[in-house]
């Protein structure tokens, strides 16, 4: 098992390691004396994980309720938040109960968001499903619900007390979902290790899970740490998100996440290519290395509507966006880039 320490401001655990599902009691019962616990967690991932959870937290002296929802990312909203509020409640949980985040990222956000406000803030737990929340949402302590206007429009930066990450329940994870988890990881090599980018490259990454979600942790830690609450060096995690997000606001959300990521990201390293930041053999490896992944690097949107899309992203502040530009595998910079020069960047980046 792997133990990282993150030391924001409140410090917690990760722990990462084969079977820790089934020792999720104890653990609990080492941040906090048994009590009530709210077990939240999406259906598909309650029925696939839920019992050894709680059956773990039961026989460590918890008290546990399980509150689920409709799987996806349409339950991320005000509606089931208030519904859990509720049941939470009704079950007279006080503020020393516990919240365990039992899901991927769509339940790391929504419970943790629960966790940050039910009675102005209870401890909680993340236990992460998918290989995007192992290595990425579930650290770092952003939580939040979708509104109609927006994804992620309300929230808060509340960190958890623990967070238990056990590889082998990503093995009941779809293909594509995996896939999507995949963009992520990557997405950390390109960003700052270049190591871990050769790794990458040579053993695919479920042979080698408890080693790939620990390096990206810690590499997520050390932003997290230097920025907690994202005014500068965080925005280095947005790597192929600028572009990825007006993909998928293009697509209508019918291109996944890590899909839109992996097109983002190859076309960043494209313009960073023609735009002479970065080498061409550099840009092509990551490219290369994407598609050995099964994820699309070319782009079937248009330049106009890449714009129109990438300008209206909430991120873009006194007309500018920051753009993640790689200038090496394992390299990147910020760059301010002026909404009027962005059709350039999506020129350079192979929109037509
Ligand atoms: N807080 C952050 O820092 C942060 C960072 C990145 C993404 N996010 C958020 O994360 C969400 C996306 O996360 P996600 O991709 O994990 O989505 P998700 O939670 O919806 O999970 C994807 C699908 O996989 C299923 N699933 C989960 N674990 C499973 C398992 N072990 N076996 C079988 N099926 C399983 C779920 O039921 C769901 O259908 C978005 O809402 C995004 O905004 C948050
Ligand atoms: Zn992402």
């Amino acid at each position: 098992m792997n133990t990282i320490r993150v030391s924001a401001s409140r410090p917690y655990d990760v722990l990462v390691g084969r079977g820790l599902l089934e020792k999720t009691g104890g653990l609990a019962a080492g941040i906090v004396a048994p009590c009530k616990a709210a077990v939240i967690s999406d259906d598909t991932v309650f029925r696939l994980h839920g019992l050894s959870a709680v059956r773990s937290l039961e026989a460590a002296g918890f008290s546990v309720t399980a509150l689920t929802f409709p799987a996806g990312e349409a339950s991320k909203n005000l509606a089931t938040y208030g519904r859990i509020l509720n049941h939470l409640a009704a079950d007279h949980f006080t503020r020393s109960d516990l919240i365990v985040a039992l899901g991927g990222g769509v339940t790391g956000d929504l419970a943790g968001f629960v966790a940050a406000t039910y009675l102005r803030g209870v401890s909680y737990i993340q236990i992460p499903t998918t290989l995007l929340a192992a290595v990425d949402s579930s650290v770092g302590g952003k939580t939040a619900v979708d509104l109609d206007a927006g994804k992620n429009l309300v929230g808060a930066f509340y960190q958890p007390s623990l967070v238990i990450c056990d590889p082998d329940t990503l093995s009941t994870l779809p293909r594509e979902v995996f896939r999507d988890g995949c963009a992520e990881v990557i997405k950390y090599g390109v960003l700052g290790n270049r190591t871990f980018f050769e790794e990458l490259e040579t053993t695919p990454a479920e042979e080698q899970l408890e080693h790939v979600i620990s390096v990206c942790v810690e590499m997520k830690r050390d932003v997290v740490q230097a920025d907690e609450f994202d005014r500068g060096e965080r925005q280095k995690l947005n790597l192929g998100h600028s572009f990825g997000h007006a993909i998928e606001k293009i697509s209508a959300f019918t291109v996944s996440h890590g899909s839109a990521v992996a097109m983002g990201m190859a076309m960043i390293a494209r313009a960073a290519e023609n735009l002479g930041f970065c080498a061409p053999a550099e840009a092509e490896r990551i490219t290369a290395l994407l598609a050995r992944y099964g994820l699309p690097t070319e782009i079937p949107y248009g330049a106009e509507d890449l714009y129109q899309a990438a300008r209206s992203d909430k991120k873009i502040g006194a007309n500018a966006i920051q753009l993640v530009v790689p200038d090496g595998i394992g390299r990147c910079h910020l760059e301010k880039v002026p909404v009027a020069d962005l059709p350039r960047w999506l020129a350079a980046g192979g929109a037509k």
